[in-house]
Formats: structure tokens, C-alpha cells, sequence
């Protein structure tokens, strides 16, 4: 019988030798074999095309990952074609079935967890740590949803003498699951997964930037057994394939997790198609940005706060939604916390991400890097400027931008409000607890959020006025595991349940009730 019980991936420990060794041979051995190709994946079928998206080291931005295929509007209609043709099969397969691929994909994840953290290394610019937390992320999302869907496929309803009820889920059907680059297995994985566990056939576009360790998932799917047409592999550029997922007929549901821009532009054409959808109104979840805040009370432990803001603001970058860009400290610790937050940041390494010993490596690509350089020209004229990092040195070879903290910022400044996705934080200063919770709800986002304090009333108060979908007391704010940290915003973070939560699912299925009368 299935296990109906889920446990988390136990994180790599890369104090232990071994470890570090394993990922060492899988970084030698991955970039040996660098430069592969991908082709479309349409009902089980290989399909190339003239035009083609290049994926570069972020690190090293001479070296290429790879190539992929990009999809045309054409062959997204094809996806989707396909993904039509095989719903039927795989609804009816039962979630059994379904969960033993999930599984099986899950397993050969697990025996390949050093060789797909160093794609991510490679790709997107990942650190050791930040690239095998990906991976276990992603291994986790197959199992919670595998377990997750056989047991919403219990059949449930109350009978009575002379009636019986049956309450049952049927899949939504064809899925566009449209990803992100920063979590460019989880979140991919995560959406994809979900969708196929309850019965949808999904076609998956995965970001332009990562599009190589998505082309790997796929093969791992197939590898897996997962049955042709089931999830069909689009890479693709945005406004082309992306957009003709979303406008397509037979398009049921949209699982999307990007920008807001983006987010919103989807939900609107999704909205406008649905009069000609054959498959009545889309469902979009869209799972977007954030502006997120830590306040640091007077009386909180300051090593622990210099800790959480530090791992929080920086760690991969500072491109993760939950990442904190906002730092709203009291009055009273100000000073005293500020100097050592800016110790703490200049401590860390900052090199190309294949290094064991780098804690800071390059954002994703120049676009990228550019649009955070300008945000820390508006910076310097809305704050004060406490640390600066000069990374000119590493900036020849790759998309490097190097940590930076502005004190004595208006809650109102843009580099409070908008969302920068890069290294960049704005230190805010509060009176006392009621403005620095006012201040940390003052914006468009509710994403996550955070308190470093000693006193029960102050964690109370959080818990009660903090606009966040994930609240986190003395703690970091990043790193949310599947099934212990349900993670998701709303206002502008987001539409839709919890991702790795028990109610995720049930947005992708359409419920019904059968009573018989006996
Ligand atoms: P993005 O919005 O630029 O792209 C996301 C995806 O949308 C990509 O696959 C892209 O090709 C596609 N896309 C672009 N234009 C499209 C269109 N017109 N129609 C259909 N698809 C289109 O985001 P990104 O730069 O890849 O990721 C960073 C953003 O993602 C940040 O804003 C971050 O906060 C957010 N994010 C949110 C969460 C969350 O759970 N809330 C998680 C990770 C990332
Ligand atoms: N789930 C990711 C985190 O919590 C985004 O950091």
C-alpha cells in the first residue's frame, strides 16, 4: 500500500566531506558535459526549431549550459492538442497510478541530487547550499502531492438508509504551467506536479533563463514513465508561447509564478479569452512578488536579528519573492544594529557560484544586473548609503552586483516600495512598534514577513497586524519547506491557495456529488 504520510528531503550537510566531495565530482563532471541541446517535447514527440534560446553561466557569462527549442504560438497549439489528447487516460489511471510516477521521479531526484544542484550552480548562478535546497524542494513537492492527491481521491459523503453519497474531485484539465527562474526546479516541479497528481494534463513553459534544468526535469519525467501528452515540454519565450497558452481555448487552468506585471497581464488575458474558452472560465493562479519586511524591536537579540536579515536579504542574491528588502528597525537599537549589519554583509564572499566558500554569487543576467543598478543610483539619492561593494573586478566576467544597504530610507522611497530583486536593502528607522508595523503593511505586496523581538506582546501584536501570507517570529524569512511552511502571499503577491500546503490541490480540481438512491 502508498504511504499516506509525506516527510521532507533531509537538507545536504556540506560539513561532512563526503558531501562536499560528491558535489565537487558532480560540478567537474556537469561541466564537462556542458552544451546539450533541447528539443519541444509534443505528445511524446522530439521537436526542433529554427529559433533557439541559449542559456549562459551568470558566473561566466562566455560559457553556454545549453540550448533549447523555442516554441512558436503554432506549437503551442500543438502542446495543447496533445495535452487534450492524453487527459483522458491519465484522469482515469487514478491517483494510484499517478502517484507512483510522481514518486518514481521523485527517487531518481534523489539519485541525482549533486548532478542537478550543479546544473542549477551553472545556470542560474546558484551557491552550493542555495542550488540542493532547490533540488530537495523539488523532490518534496512530488511526494507532498502524490500523498496529497491519493487522499483526496478517498471518496467521501454522508449516507443514509436509502441513499448513498459520493463526493469526488475531477481533474480542471489541459494545465499551462507557466514557471519562474529562481526556483527553477521547485517551482517548476511544484506546479507541474500538483497539476498532473489530480488527473490535469499540463503543458509547461519554463523560464527563458533556466530553460536546461527544465529540459532535465522533462527527461526525468519520461524517464520516470510518465505516459506521452501527459506534461509536454515549451520552452519558449513569454509574450510568444507563454501568451498563446494562455489565450488557448482548451486551456482550463493557468499555474503561473513570476512578476507582478506579468501576473496581472496573465489573469486579465485569461479573463478576456474565457468567453471563447471550450472549457468555461480559466482559473489562473498566479503566485507574484513581494516587498518584504523584518522589524527588529528594541528589545530583540541583535545577533539573531543581524543573522535572519543577513540570510534573508542576501542569500541567493536577494532574487527569491520572500526575500527581505526591508529592514524596519526601532529607534532605541538603530545605531547599534545597523553597524553590525554592515559588518556582517561585507563578510561575505562574493565569486562566481561554482566556488565552495561563495555565499554571494552573480544575479541572474545583465538585464538583471542593470535594472538593479539603477535601482541603487535611486539609492543613494533616497538614502543614505552604509555599504557600497565594489565588484567592478568581477563584473568583466559575469552578471555580478554586489550587496548593498541604505540606511534612513522614507517608508514612501521607491527602493521601499518597489520590488528590486537583487542585493539591495533599505533600512527604514521606526518609532516605536505600531509605526514599524504601519510601515510594514504600507506597501502593494503580502508576501512574507518578520520580527525579531523578546517580548510576547510585541510577537502578539505581529501575529495580529502583520499583512503577510507567511509570518516569521525570530526567524529568517526565506526558505519555507513543503508541508511545514505552506508558502503564499495575497493583495499583489498573489491569487491561489498555498504551495506545498493541503489545499493547494483542490484549485485544480472541479468538485462533484453522486447520490444514488437505493
Ligand atoms: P517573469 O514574470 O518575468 O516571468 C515568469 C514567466 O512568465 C516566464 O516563464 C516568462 O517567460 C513568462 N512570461 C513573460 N511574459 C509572458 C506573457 N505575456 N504571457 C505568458 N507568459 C509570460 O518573472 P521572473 O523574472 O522569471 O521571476 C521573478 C519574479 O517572480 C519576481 O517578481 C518574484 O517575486 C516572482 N516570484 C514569486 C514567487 C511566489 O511564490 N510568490 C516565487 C518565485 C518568484
Ligand atoms: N519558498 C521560497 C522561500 O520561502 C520562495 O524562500
Amino acid at each position: 500500500p502508498m504511504s499516506a504520510t509525506f516527510a521532507n528531503q533531509p537538507p545536504v550537510d556540506f560539513a561532512d566531506s563526503h558531501q562536499r566531495a560528491a558535489m565537487l565530482d558532480a560540478l567537474t563532471s556537469v561541466r564537462e558535459k556542458l552544451g546539450r541541446h533541447f528539443p519541444l517535447v509534443i505528445g511524446g514527440r522530439k521537436l526542433d526549431t529554427q529559433e533557439r534560446i541559449t542559456s549562459t553561466d551568470p558566473s561566466l557569462r562566455t560559457r553556454i549550459v545549453g540550448t533549447t527549442a523555442s516554441a512558436s504560438a503554432e506549437q503551442a497549439r500543438e502542446a495543447v492538442a496533445a495535452a487534450v489528447q492524453a487527459m483522458d487516460a491519465w484522469h482515469t489511471s487514478g491517483a494510484e497510478s499517478r502517484a507512483k510516477v510522481l514518486r518514481k521521479a521523485a527517487e531518481i531526484m534523489r539519485s541525482r541530487l549533486m548532478e542537478l544542484s550543479a546544473i542549477e550552480v551553472y545556470e542560474c548562478g546558484k551557491t552550493w547550499r542555495e542550488a540542493t535546497a532547490d533540488v530537495d524542494e523539488a523532490i518534496d513537492f512530488l511526494e507532498f502531492y502524490a500523498t496529497g492527491a491519493i487522499k483526496l481521491q478517498r471518496t467521501r459523503g454522508a449516507d443514509v438508509p436509502g441513499e448513498e453519497n459520493r463526493f469526488e474531485y475531477l481533474p480542471r484539465g489541459v494545465t499551462a504551467v507557466i514557471a519562474p527562474w529562481n526556483f527553477p526546479l521547485a517551482i517548476l516541479c511544484g506546479m507541474t506536479s500538483a497539476a498532473i497528481a489530480v488527473g490535469n494534463t499540463v503543458v509547461m513553459k519554463p523560464a527563458e533563463q533556466s530553460s536546461i534544468i527544465a529540459g532535465v526535469f522533462m527527461e526525468i519525467l519520461e524517464q520516470a514513465g510518465l505516459p506521452a501528452g501527459v506534461v509536454n515540454f515549451l520552452p519558449g519565450l513569454g509574450e510568444v508561447a507563454g501568451a498563446a497558452l494562455v489565450e488557448h481555448p482548451d486551456v482550463a487552468a493557468i499555474i503561473f509564478t513570476g512578476s507582478r506585471e506579468v501576473g496581472l497581464a496573465i489573469n486579465a488575458r485569461a479573463a478576456e479569452t474565457s468567453r471563447k474558452s471550450r472549457v468555461g472560465v480559466k482559473r489562473v493562479i498566479a503566485e507574484m512578488g513581494g516587498k518584504n519586511a523584518i522589524i527588529v524591536d528594541s528589545d530583540a537579540d541583535l545577533d539573531e536579528a543581524v543573522a535572519g536579515i543577513v540570510h534573508s536579504a542576501f542569500g541567493f542574491q536577494g532574487q527569491k519573492c520572500s526575500a527581505c528588502s526591508r529592514a524596519i528597525v526601532l529607534s532605541s537599537v538603530y545605531d547599534q544594529l545597523l553597524a553590525r549589519l554592515v559588518e556582517a554583509t561585507r563578510s561575505l564572499p562574493i565569486g562566481p557560484s561554482e566556488e565552495p566558500s561563495t555565499a554571494i554569487g552573480p544575479v541572474i543576467d545583465d538585464e538583471s544586473r542593470e535594472r538593479i543598478e539603477r535601482y541603487i543610483e535611486i539609492g543613494k539619492t533616497e538614502g543614505r548609503t552604509l555599504l557600497a561593494t565594489d565588484v567592478s573586478q568581477l563584473v568583466e566576467r559575469g552578471a555580478f552586483v554586489g550587496p548593498h544597504i541604505f540606511a534612513d530610507v522614507s517608508p514612501q522611497a521607491r527602493i521601499a516600495q518597489e520590488e528590486i530583486f537583487g542585493p539591495v536593502l533599505a533600512v527604514i528607522r521606526a518609532a516605536d512598534l505600531s509605526e514599524a508595523i504601519q510601515i510594514a503593511n504600507s506597501t502593494d505586496y503580502a508576501l512574507t514577513g518578520g520580527i525579531f523581538s523578546r517580548s510576547p506582546h510585541s510577537l502578539e501584536r505581529a501575529r495580529r497586524e502583520m499583512q503577510v501570507g507567511n509570518l516569521y517570529l525570530n526567524r529568517a524569512i526565506t526558505g519555507a519547506m513543503v508541508g511545514r511552511q505552506p508558502f503564499g502571499g495575497y493583495k499583489m503577491s498573489g491569487i491561489g491557495s498555498k504551495a506545498g500546503g493541503e489545499e493547494y490541490l483542490l484549485q485544480l480540481v472541479v468538485p462533484r456529488t453522486v447520490t444514488e438512491h437505493t
